[in-house]
């Protein structure tokens, strides 16, 4: 089998520059140099589908994802010693494991009679977290009307570097009409697509709309998150759009967190260079931030900002840049397909969708990266 490489169509009108398709590939059978074809793909299209790996073994999934981090202790990225019933906050309540796969989690909503890899008779993920701060009505869900969950990357944050790539295998896809994917922030904005998809944002596009002197600061700037930060993020709400925080909420005072220590709240770059292109993304997860380190320039003062509306208000000004239905691509995929994006270089969403549609069942896998995200300046 050859490998085959192709970016993904963009409709007339369309600014994002990622995505690419990968065929000829058998993920239970990988010699050195398909692997490493397959790892510069992701880092140089962000996001990449391939194609017709139904017969794909959780174990193998759990093994490439490894693979890209030998160093890394191989642990799905949210079953860290760190995550306990209490410190799960928004993420939910508990992640089903799939059985012998050393760590490959199930991302699944709605009844399982049987997954073929273990898992059967179980319904999963019908609790809603509602997150936005004005809940989708049920009944309009119901209609196909729907919204972006939450633009995030993937980590526990708290005591783990966050991972480096994230590969999600549909095993099981819903089915019905398109959805229509709103807003709801009165711009009157919205996208239709096939029903079970993720969508994704690309942080590199995201820099690149920084003007000369918001990219110099970005360069030289850096963000904590909060100590707990799924718990700490307390009654705030995410804007409708699913991206940047709402005004209003108050979060958990620091003292009344699950127990956390210093040495595991890290520092992060503002800006994240992509480990194969040199390309940079502008990387914050609007959620868990507490502190902004800001520096104009490499020899500037830093200015710490902890009061969360400044925050808030400054960074959804930047992410508001590419919050549009023309930036944001949703690339289709089937079942036995798997999608690997680079949870350094993008931020992605799961998409709700009616009931009625039937059962989704994802395989997903990430891993704690072993290392921080390189930035262009060193944190200190
Ligand atoms: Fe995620």
């Amino acid at each position: 089998m050859a490998i085959e490489i192709t970016p993904i169509a963009k409709p007339p009108g369309s600014t994002v520059k990622m995505g690419a398709t990968i065929t000829g590939v058998d993920l239970n059978n990988l010699d050195d140099e398909s692997f490493e074809i397959i790892r510069n793909a992701i880092y140089t299209h962000q996001v990449v589908i391939v194609k017709g790996q139904g017969a794909m073994k959780p174990i193998s999934q759990f093994d490439f994802v490894q693979r890209l981090d030998p160093d890394a202790s191989p642990t799905h990225g949210f079953l860290t010693d760190d995550v306990k019933d209490d410190t799960v906050g928004v993420l939910g309540s508990k992640f089903n494991v799939v059985p012998d796969s050393k760590g490959v989690t199930l991302v699944a909503r709605g009844y399982i009679d049987d997954d073929g890899h273990g898992t059967k008779d179980i319904t999963l993920g019908n609790k809603r977290y509602d997150l936005h701060v004005e809940p989708l009505p049920e009944e309009e869900l119901e209609k196909g009307h729907t919204r972006f969950h939450s633009f995030h990357f993937d980590g526990v944050i708290y005591g783990a570097y966050p991972s480096r790539v994230t590969t999600l295998r549909c095993v099981r896809a819903p089915r019905g009409p398109d959805i229509t994917i709103n807003w709801d922030d009165g711009s009157g904005q919205s996208v239709t697509s096939k029903p079970g998809l993720t969508a994704f944002i690309d942080s590199a596009q995201l820099y690149e709309l920084l003007t000369p002197e918001e990219k110099t600061l970005a360069d030289n700037s850096t963000w904590a998150p909060a100590p707990q930060p799924y718990v700490w993020t307390g009654t705030r709400k995410l804007r409708n759009s699913g991206l940047g925080m709402a005004p209003g909420g108050t979060t958990v005072p620091l003292q009344e967190l699950p127990s956390w220590v210093p040495e595991k709240v890290y520092r992060f770059p503002m800006v994240w260079v992509n480990p194969v292109t040199g390309v940079k993304c502008f990387q914050i997860m609007p959620d868990v931030v507490h502190k902004l380190y800001l520096k104009t320039d490499a020899r500037a003062p830093e200015r710490v900002v902890e009061d969360g509306q400044e925050i808030h208000s400054w960074l959804n000004n930047i992410l508001d840049r590419i919050c549009k239905p023309e930036s944001i691509i949703i690339p289709e995929y089937n079942e036995g397909d798997v999608v690997m994006f680079n949870n350094w270089g993008v931020l992605h969403s799961s998409i709700d969708f009616p009931p009625s549609y039937g059962t989704r069942i994802m395989h997903q896998c990430h891993i704690s990266s072993s290392t921080l995200p390189v930035g262009p300046t060193a944190v200190h």
